[in-house]
């Protein structure tokens, strides 16, 4: 599946844009995945995640996109290229040593050229509204404008309150008794002279530095909250959600075709009459499910195997990897070329380090591997 260019809306909130992202991180979290392909560019729902994310950035109208790269910054180029493909100008900025999340942004600055950049972490999927992102921006004359979500459960992350006018009045830590339930959702606006007043060369987070620098210095951060789609996908649980909603047409994307279905079965792939591939499962190219497997909620990279009578559920199964007959992998990450012997059982939070091969015959694994 390739995803076309895909056409601007006719949003004039857009005019005098343009878009970095953030793709630089190790993705420590989705080890082993990341040690062969960067986050962004692991495939979901058929494509690289940066091919949703970047389409999403196009159907509003963005055109000039320049990414921050650091940890093998080179796939990026080799797969995107310039950026035509999606109607994108892309470029592409490295950096030697990782400078952290507002060290990238400053990184970029000398290709900037226009007043408001929205900046967009590389890992999220969700349904934001660009232009009414934009749009709070303006109206509110604001320095920089945040992306905020809602979550259940905001213990986890760090909250940020906003007063009756939508204007941010702190960044608070985690804590067991947040007082909002709005969390930073890794998507910006900020007026240029904003990115180029950040410290150049040396590694400077946004939310423990300049975030809170800025409200510290009297600017104006404006929240703009909304209740989108949204999900950071830095862990296997959350990767293999986020794909199963993609392939579900849960979140809308601009790279697929509209509509969703239960399962994603990819060119070259091979699924037996007699195994049920569901949940949103994308089967990768090259891959074979064989007779009364089960894979549901799952992601199956290329030329994966999964043997008769498996059952793969809510887990990623490498580039190359098997799954022997009646094994049985539940919340697991097998990585690369890695092998799960016939009958063996893998259980939340497991994880096969690429190339590995656990020997058939029933052993209970919930470890790393
Ligand atoms: P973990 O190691 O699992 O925490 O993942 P990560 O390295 O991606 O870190 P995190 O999820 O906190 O990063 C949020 C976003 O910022 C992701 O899109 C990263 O690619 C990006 N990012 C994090 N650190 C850097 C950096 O030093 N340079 C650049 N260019 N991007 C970064």
């Amino acid at each position: 599946m390739s995803a076309g260019p895909t056409g601007p809306d006719e949003s004039a909130a857009l005019h005098g844009v343009e878009a970095v992202v953030l793709v630089g991180g190790l993705g420590t979290r989705l080890r082993p995945l990341t040690l062969s392909a960067p986050k962004p560019m692991l495939p979901t729902a058929g494509v690289p995640f940066l091919t949703h994310l970047l389409s999403r950035i196009r159907a509003a109208g963005i055109t000039h996109v320049v990414l921050g790269t650091s940890y093998r910054s080179e796939v990026f180029a080799e797969h995107f290229g310039d950026g035509s493909a999606l109607g994108l100008e892309l470029e592409y900025v490295v950096e030697q040593e990782p400078l952290d999340t507002a060290g990238a942004i400053r990184n970029v600055a000398g290709r900037l050229r226009e007043q408001d950049i929205v900046v967009c972490n590389g890992d999220i999927l969700s349904g934001v509204d660009l232009p009414g992102l934009v749009r709070t921006h303006r109206d509110h004359s604001a320095d920089a404008t945040l992306h905020l979500v809602k979550v259940d459960d905001p213990r986890r992350f760090g909250c940020v309150p906003t007063d009756s006018d939508g204007r941010v009045t702190a960044f608070l830590e985690k804590t067991d008794d947040p007082p909002v339930d709005q969390i930073n959702a890794g998507c910006y606006v900020f007026r240029r002279p904003v990115i180029e007043a950040i410290p150049a060369d040396r590694p400077v987070s946004v939310e423990r530095e300049t975030f809170p620098g800025l409200l510290d210095s009297g600017a104006r951060l404006q929240g703009h909250v909304d209740a989108a789609y949204w999900l950071d996908l830095g862990t296997p649980a959350a990767f293999v959600r986020g794909s199963a909603d993609l392939v579900r047409g849960v979140v809308p994307s601009e790279a697929l075709p509209a509509g969703g279905s239960e399962a994603l079965v990819l060119d070259g792939a091979h699924v037996a009459q007699g195994a049920a591939v569901t949940a949103g499962s994308t089967v990768g190219p090259g891959c074979a499910v064989e007779q009364g497997a089960e894979v549901t909620g799952s992601v199956l990279f290329a030329h994966a195997h999964v043997e008769a009578g498996a059952v793969v559920e809510r887990s990623v199964i490498g580039a190359g990897a098997r799954v022997g007959a009646g094994a049985v992998v539940r919340g697991g990450v097998i990585g690369d070329g890695a092998v799960v012997g016939g009958g063996c059982e893998l259980l939340d939070g497991a994880r096969v380090w690429p190339g590995v091969e656990l020997p058939a015959g029933g052993v209970r694994f919930s470890h790393d591997c």
